[in-house]
């Protein structure tokens, strides 16, 4: 299929087929994901594939049972991973240097991007996906059941399998709230009510709101969707996350 169609006809899919997906279909999206853009070329970033029953009956529970997790025949998680690249270092007379949270937010953004390339790869293939949020709650217990080693935290996750529906295609805000042409343009309330219009006009806003009992829509996203408690208490645990797999050491006398 043609890539720029396959990505304009991108939707989520949450059902799936009993049907494996073939391993050059697989390597295809393997090799779209490598071929990504990476920071300076390191590729510091580890994709972990989930097939097994049990393990997939164990992410299940971890990823709040959403159900894609047992449906789909394949998970890919995806790691920044300094662990291989550290060890090479080492090896090699060199000194790592990247236990810091900069080396994270490094390898967070190439396994980010390697992720949507296997996505649109997959996509393009005739599969479908799904992105699965819970990863970043949930890390600490993806770190022990992967037995992933310092240097490395679970930072995406997705769900892939032959699509076994084909739901419409979701909303997205106008091209004219989401870009700015050479200095940012700050919303006036006008600006915000357009922006957010067709949005807030779906008979499914209409349903989150009725049946939330709330007046606004944002309301439904700041009061039930991600409120100010879940966003802090997993921030919290992120955090210690990022410190047990290393990548908090700001300290210049101890890291270098
Ligand atoms: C980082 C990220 C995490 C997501 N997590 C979940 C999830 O845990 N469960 C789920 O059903 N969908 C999840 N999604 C899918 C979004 O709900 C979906 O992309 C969004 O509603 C837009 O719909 P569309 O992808 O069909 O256009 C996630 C998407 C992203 C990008």
């Amino acid at each position: 299929m043609e890539t720029l169609h396959t990505l304009l006809e991108h939707r989520t899919i949450r059902k799936y087929k009993r049907k494996p997906v073939e391993k050059k279909k697989m390597d295809n999206i393997y090799n779209a994901a490598f071929r990504a853009s990476t920071t300076g070329g390191m590729q510091v970033y580890s994709i972990l594939k989930t097939e097994d029953p049990e393990m997939k009956k164990a992410l299940h529970e971890i990823h709040f049972k959403q159900p894609m997790l047992l449906e789909a025949p394949v998970t890919l998680t995806f790691l920044a991973d300094f662990n291989r690249f550290n060890k090479w270092c080492e090896q090699r007379q060199a000194t790592p240097c990247y236990d810091n949270f900069m080396s994270f937010m490094t390898a967070a953004i190439d396994a980010l991007i390697a992720a949507q390339n296997a996505c649109v790869a997959a996509e393009d293939q005739g599969l479908g996906i799904c992105y699965i949020g819970t990863v970043t709650y949930q890390a600490k217990k993806l770190i022990e059941l992967f037995e992933l080693p310092k240097g490395v935290v679970p930072v995406a996750c997705i769900t892939i399998g032959y699509p076994d529906e084909t739901p419409p295609k979701t909303d997205r805000l106008p091209m004219n709230a989401m870009v700015h042409h050479e200095k940012y343009r700050d919303y006036s309330p006008g600006m915000i009510n357009e922006a957010y219009q067709e949005k807030e006009n779906l008979p499914e806003s209409a349903q989150f709101i009725k049946e939330n009992n709330l007046e606004t829509l944002a309301q439904v996203f700041t009061n039930v969707r991600y409120p100010k408690k879940m966003n802090v208490d997993f921030s919290k645990l992120f955090l210690d996350v990022l410190h047990e797999q290393g990548f908090m050491n700001h300290d210049m006398e101890e890291g270098s």
